[in-house]
């Protein structure tokens, strides 16, 4: 089948982005993206593209470019439902907060609510994509909820789960590595993967499209972020030894980057991975292998986790540790909310847990990101259900500037890797600052020679 209309359930940091490139790269393919929360969908149609929801380098061109024209985005889910005939889901698939699996498997009550209301609203055959990163063997679910409530029609389900990373998104996706469709096996199923290969063939080289059954396409996805995070906490793993021996960790990254079995990327020590992704797809893994009765599969991704809490405490405990045992009332600057650089988006950023365990010791945060706003921050900490909103009030102040964040601290916590941060006059900081001035590199992009020179005590992470 010949796609020209697409809906995507789900306007968020995956939905928004994956439609405004499918959009821009297949003019001829009418895409509306669809979410409940009206609040999102009209900052997705602010007049000024510079304003919409999510802060991506290069997506808001992209939207300048492709909506109103063949983008767009509504809250119509039932108009764009059964106009399409093919409809992504790309809803949010958080970590269980009750119930059977509570903290560990992934809460799939949206997705479950997608498949209802297609089914409901379908009076044609579609194609459901799965989009949204789900435990192996979920696209069984939805399909018989699809074909036990549906109207009589026929649906087609793929596993099509993406790679972007946040930062990077629009790169990532107008370059991929693979695009990963599974589906049936049946000829239904093998022209249903087909139809969503031609819409990705527009940009994307076709041997670089893989296909496989659908099974695969979902495990895959827990498997890569599996991998990725298994390398953060290996390399932080060996940060805390670096720290006992004498080596440094950057280097050892370095010398073991070299070997080209091993390769350079997602070697950073850091104050621990943060994001959306990584916890929740492992822990929800852990949480697979366990309910199929593989204790030693489970166990071994858990210390993944395990590993990367270890790092943020250790983190925190480090300063505390350094300011001679006690950061009460004293001022501690947070360069950095995000999770990662060239974001907006806090889930699960490193800076939370940190800021967290300093304000249970009663330091001051004074905070600047150059992208995340005070509300975001305050509401991250209130989540946590630590103290009141008015203790967090209290302890946490947001600057609209470096300089202001750090002047009258006794100590800076690098917690992002902004580049803006190395660009910094870092004498005129420390002099703004009490002394001994300390900094605390979570993410090692400072110059320790140059930052020792002027006088700070500097920390980095695994040397
Ligand atoms: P998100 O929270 O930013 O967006 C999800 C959106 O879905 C929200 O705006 C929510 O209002 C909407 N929604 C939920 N239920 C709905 C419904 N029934 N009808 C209409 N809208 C509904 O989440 P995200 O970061 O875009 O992640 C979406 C999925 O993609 C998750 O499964 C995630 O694991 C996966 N994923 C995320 C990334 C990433 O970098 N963020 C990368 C790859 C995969
Ligand atoms: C991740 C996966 O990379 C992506 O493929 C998937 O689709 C979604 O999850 P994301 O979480 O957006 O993407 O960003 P990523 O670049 O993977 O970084 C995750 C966390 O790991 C960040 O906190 C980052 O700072 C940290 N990190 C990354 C390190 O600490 N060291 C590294 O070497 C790389």
């Amino acid at each position: 089948m010949k796609i020209t209309k697409i809906c995507c359930i789900g306007a968020g940091y995956v939905g928004g982005p994956t439609m405004a490139v499918i959009a821009q790269k297949c003019p001829h393919i009418q895409v509306t993206v669809v979410d409940l929360n009206e609040q999102r969908i009209a900052d997705w149609n602010n007049p000024d593209p510079e304003k919409i929801p999510i802060y991506e380098p290069g997506l808001s061109e992209i939207v300048a470019e492709a909506r109103g024209r063949n983008l767009f985005f509504s809250t119509d889910v039932d108009n764009a439902i059964d106009e399409a005939q093919m409809i992504f889901i790309s809803v949010n698939t958080p970590t269980k907060t009750y119930g059977k699996g509570k903290g560990m498997a992934a809460d799939l009550k949206y997705i479950e609510l997608c498949a209802r209301q297609i089914a409901r609203v379908a009076k044609q055959n579609k194609i459901v994509v799965e989009k949204s990163t789900l435990p192996v063997r979920t696209a069984e679910a939805i399909k018989s909820i699809l074909d036990n409530t549906g109207n009589g029609v026929q649906f087609q389900i793929l596993s099509n789960p993406e790679f972007l990373a946040e930062g990077t998104a629009v790169t990532d996706l107008l370059n991929p590595d693979r695009i990963l469709i599974g589906g049936d096996t049946t000829p239904e199923g093998e022209e249903a993967i087909n139809s969503l290969v031609e819409v990705y063939a527009n940009w994307v080289s076709k041997n670089q499209i893989l296909t496989t059954n659908v099974w695969s396409s979902e495990l895959s996805k827990l498997t890569a972020n599996a991998f990725l995070a298994q390398r953060i906490s290996s390399i932080n793993a060996m940060s805390e030894l670096c720290e006992k021996t004498g080596a440094d960790v950057n280097e050892v990254a370095k010398a073991i980057g070299m070997d080209s079995r091993i390769g350079p990327k997602f070697l950073k020590a850091s104050v621990g991975f943060g994001g959306s992704c990584f916890q929740k797809d492992i822990l929800n893994l852990v949480y697979i292998a366990k309910s199929y009765g593989l204790d030693e599969v489970s166990d071994y991704w858990e210390q993944v986790i395990i590993m990367n809490d270890h790092q943020k405490r250790r983190f925190s405990n480090k300063i505390v540790q350094t300011l001679y045992n006690t950061v009460a009332d004293k001022k501690i600057a947070f360069l950095g909310w995000a999770f990662k650089k060239d974001t907006n988006d806090t889930r699960e950023s490193a800076a939370i847990y940190v800021a967290d365990d300093l304000i249970n010791e009663q330091a001051k945060i004074s905070v600047y990101d150059p992208k995340v706003s005070k509300n975001k921050m305050l509401s991250d900490m209130d989540y946590l259900e630590t103290r009141t909103k008015e203790e967090n009030l209290k302890s946490l102040n947001v600057f609209e500037n470096a300089y202001e964040a750090c002047k009258d601290a006794h100590a800076i916590a690098i917690l992002t890797e902004w580049d803006e941060f190395t660009t910094y006059d870092w004498k005129k900081i420390y002099d703004s600052m009490h002394k001994p001035a300390f900094i605390f590199d979570g993410r090692n992009i400072l110059d320790a020679k140059q930052l020792e020179s002027i006088g700070f005590v500097y920390n980095g992470i695994g040397s």
